[in-house]
């Protein structure tokens, strides 16, 4: 098994800025696209994420909330005190809206911040929960070293994300998230560039193994994973 070290460096991603600037683009259509890309799947997968963070009574952390639905499953499934964070203002905006239409605005505190800079004291959190941010943030290493910081020691660090497919349908789902998902992307949010780069950014993500590594070389113990989505998932569950 990979150590994870040779993948701890900047990555050749966009800027943070355009990465911004990229999600705030596609804000409108965002939840419409990931349901239909994943089938409605995407939903069970982020249950089941918040499952694994144990969050019961927990003072609890979505980074990179985005339309905040990790952040208001925190919620409903007990957090004692949520908390969602995202460097993307127009995000954190529709999450502001999904949370008081769904009626858990009141648990839900929503603050801009940078993942790989948090704002938050050593040890603030029980658990810490993110979905589809891994292959977005430019340093990855620091990025779950700075998770763990904010984790208290037995604390649970749950991470979903897309990761390469292996096996026979490696090929099925290539030509899928490179050729289908841009098509929809481009249909429905009116954006074929921000799917595509769904595509790139995967293509140059550590696999399933590696980020478990690298999950170990930032402190983390009793890390594993779990794959779904027929194996082009992975939920990543590690504590401090
Ligand atoms: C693909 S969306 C995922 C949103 C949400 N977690 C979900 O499960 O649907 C990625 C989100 O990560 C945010 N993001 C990317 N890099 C970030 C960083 N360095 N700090 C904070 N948020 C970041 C983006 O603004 C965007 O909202």
């Amino acid at each position: 098994m990979s150590t994870g070290s040779e993948v701890c460096d900047v990555r050749p991603h966009p800027r943070p800025g355009q990465i911004r600037e990229m999600f705030a683009s596609i804000v409108p259509r965002y939840d419409a696209v990931n349901s239909l890309m994943t089938l409605g799947l995407d939903r069970r997968w982020r249950r089941l994420t918040v499952e694994m963070a144990q969050p019961q009574g927990a003072v609890a952390l979505d980074i990179a909330t985005g339309t905040g639905e990790l952040g208001c499953e925190l919620v409903r499934q007990g957090a004692r005190m949520t908390v969602g964070a995202d460097f993307c203002v127009e995000m954190l905006r529709a999450a502001k809206a999904k949370a008081e239409r769904t009626g858990v605005g009141d648990h839900l505190t929503l603050i801009g911040a940078d993942a790989m800079r948090l704002p938050f004291a050593d040890s603030s959190f029980d658990c810490v929960v993110n979905g589809f941010m891994l292959r977005n943030v430019e340093r990855l290493c620091d990025t779950l070293a700075e998770l763990w910081r904010v984790l208290r020691k037995g604390g649970r660090l749950v991470s979903l994300d897309l990761t390469p497919p292996r096996g026979p349908l490696r090929g099925f789902f290539g030509l899928y998230i490179g050729r289908f998902v841009p098509l929809l992307g481009m249909l429905v949010a009116r954006n074929y560039g921000a799917y595509r780069y769904l595509f790139d950014s995967l293509s140059i993500h550590p696999d399933a193994d590696q980020i478990a590594g690298m999950m170990r070389k930032a402190g983390f113990a009793e890390v594993g994973y779990k794959l779904v989505g027929f194996g082009t998932v992975a939920i990543h569950r590690a504590v401090k």
